[in-house]
């Protein structure tokens, strides 16, 4: 058995973030992460972080309202607050760190357009920003002498008298399963996309935080809320940044049309993502696609911007789709990016659970309500990341450990016995899971309905019901990652099943919710989140009221 004061879930921004803050707060910290602390999914944000400089000209108030709006009136403004706020410092605290974000030509950081913003304020390093920012705070962890338990799995939390204290984990390389005690957990375990398929998110993504807090008690906000990007590459579904739209990248149908003139004429293919898809799956659907897609046209760039500012993307679109960005147009489509919705918590971190918080794209403070901003996320993360790791290390100063024993782990010894002594002839992890992703991108996707919610839901109860018989051919202990595989797609079902009953649970459109049955914002019953509660009789639904504070729900047009 192991001990530490604060035990952090995942190794992306929000987790090393939190962990960093919490060290410096004199407090012993481990970090758990199921890969190597730089090949999280943070790896993977490209087009930069916002936040709005007073020396720029800009207002915390404005990046709040363009939130606020972007978010259909969902998202709570007294966390929009602090997030817009607490930005400018946490850019430059990365600066500070070393992360070398792109400059300007007067030698001051410089900043690109970003959907849904009156105002440039999004900082970047080329294509490349969660990357680069994952680095430096991982160099600035182990400095600070954090803990690092790399290529370790969660199995469960561990919950006495109420109060989380600790997690079971399984070291992957031995296959050895310890109990680590811990006076407060932070979940940074990030999203869901994986339960998606296809999805820009890497194959880590698999929702276990999200279903191991639920389990354990704590509530689930906002989850009908799920972010396509607009401009995903067709098939693989890899991300193509926003950023090249910020860079004057604009999007044709299959007449050569800018189309995006008839949806958003203000903003054009800078509106917001949950209107640039909604658009983009229009033309596709009324004949106007190519293949299933549209195509983005960064050819009037030129060579030196691609180079020096979209190198990623350059590269991405040559090894995935055999396409020369400078030469010809991109095909991309709507894809599954992002989970707005998750573990609730208050703007220090806190669930519902004593001793759990979580940060990242695992929580939800909420700011991001109905649909996020491009680069909110990685803000979001480091803001929430570091508030998280303070109030927890604060916390731990005053209270000992729970009397946690090695027993704490029995269960999951049982369950993984279990999953071992299937009989060989059942159904394998692989097939459950495109099985499940098919459902989830066919019905709960840009455009959604009460018949396709309807057929997911019970999709997902049918493909959950055949995984107790499900088969795991490899009986080793070392690296068995047919075993951990399905152990996460065990995880998958919490966070699909509660996607697709938030879904149904919602009688308007908002944000990127887009209901063909009931297309209009219903404020006078909707303004409201919708939270699920894990119970015996399974989900159980309940409302909690948006925090407004100085902006009221106006029409949202771009
Ligand atoms: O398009 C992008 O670069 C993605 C950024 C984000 O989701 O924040």
């Amino acid at each position: 058995m192991f001990d530490h004061d604060v035990l952090i879930i995942g190794a992306g921004l929000a987790g090393m973030r939190a962990a960093l803050s919490a060290r410096q707060n004199g407090v012993d910290v481990a970090v758990v992460s199921k890969v190597h602390p730089v090949r999280s999914h943070s790896n993977a944000a490209q087009g930069g972080i916002n936040a709005a400089l007073q020396d720029r000209g800009d207002d915390w108030r404005d990046h709040a309202y363009d939130t606020i709006k972007g978010s259909d009136y969902l998202g709570d403004q007294d966390a929009i607050e602090i997030m817009c706020r607490e930005a400018g410092e946490e850019v430059i605290t990365m600066e500070n760190f070393g992360v070398i974000f792109n400059r300007d030509e007067e030698g001051r950081l410089g900043t690109r357009a970003f959907g849904g913003q009156r105002q440039a304020r999004t900082f970047f390093v080329a294509d490349f920003t969660g990357q680069a920012l994952l680095h430096v705070l991982y160099e600035q962890i182990m400095r600070a002498g954090v803990r690092v338990y790399e290529e370790w799995f969660i199995l469960s939390l561990i919950v006495e008298d109420g109060r989380c204290a600790g997690a079971v984990l399984m070291e992957i390389r031995s296959g050895d399963i310890h109990v680590v005690r811990a006076k407060a957990v932070i979940m940074a375990a990030g999203g869901i996309g994986r339960v998606f398929e296809p999805s820009t998110n890497a194959l880590i993504c698999t929702g276990d935080g999200m279903s191991l807090a639920y389990q354990a008690g704590a509530e689930l906000m906002d989850m009908e809320m799920v972010q396509y990007h607009p401009t995903t590459l067709q098939g693989s579904g890899v991300l193509i940044t926003e950023g090249a739209r910020g860079e004057g990248a604009y999007l044709l149908n299959s007449e050569g049309e800018r189309f995006m003139e008839r949806y958003a004429p203000n903003m054009m293919e800078l509106a917001s993502r949950d209107v640039v898809s909604r658009s983009e799956q229009t033309e596709i659907n009324e004949g106007r696609g190519i293949n299933g897609c549209v195509l983005l046209d960064c050819r009037h760039l030129g060579e030196q911007v691609i180079r020096e500012r979209l190198s990623q993307i350059q590269e991405i679109a040559r090894d995935f789709a055999n396409v020369d960005i400078t030469k010809e147009p991109i095909p991309i489509q709507p894809g599954m990016h992002y989970q707005m919705g998750g573990i609730k918590t208050d703007i220090d971190g806190q669930t519902a659970v004593p001793g759990l918080y979580a940060a990242g794209e695992v929580a939800c403070v909420s700011v991001h309500g109905g649909n996020r901003l491009g680069a909110n996320s990685l803000l979001d993360t480091l803001v929430f990341g570091r508030r998280s790791g303070q109030h927890a290390s604060d916390a731990v100063k005053s209270i000992s450990h729970a009397n946690v024993t090695d027993a704490s782990a029995d269960a999951d010894r049982e369950n993984i016995q279990g999953l071992l002594s299937n009989a060989e002839g059942g159904p394998m992890f692989g097939a459950l899971r495109h099985e499940m992703g098919k459902t989830m991108n066919d019905n709960l996707a840009v455009y959604r309905d009460q018949q396709g919610m309807e057929t997911a839901l019970s999709d997902i109860r049918e493909v959950r019901e055949r995984y107790r018989s499900v088969y795991v051919p490899d009986k080793g202990k070392t690296f068995n990652t047919n075993l951990l595989f399905t152990i996460e797609l065990g995880f998958m079902f919490d966070c699909a099943e509660s996607v697709a009953v938030s879904g149904l649970e919602r009688k308007e459109s908002r944000g990127a919710h887009t209901r063909t049955d009931m297309p209009d914002r219903d404020d006078e019953n909707w303004l409201k989140h919708i939270l699920v509660k894990n119970s015996v009789d399974g989900p159980a639904l309940e409302h909690l009221p948006v925090v407004i504070t100085d902006w009221k729900p106006e029409v949202r047009s771009y």
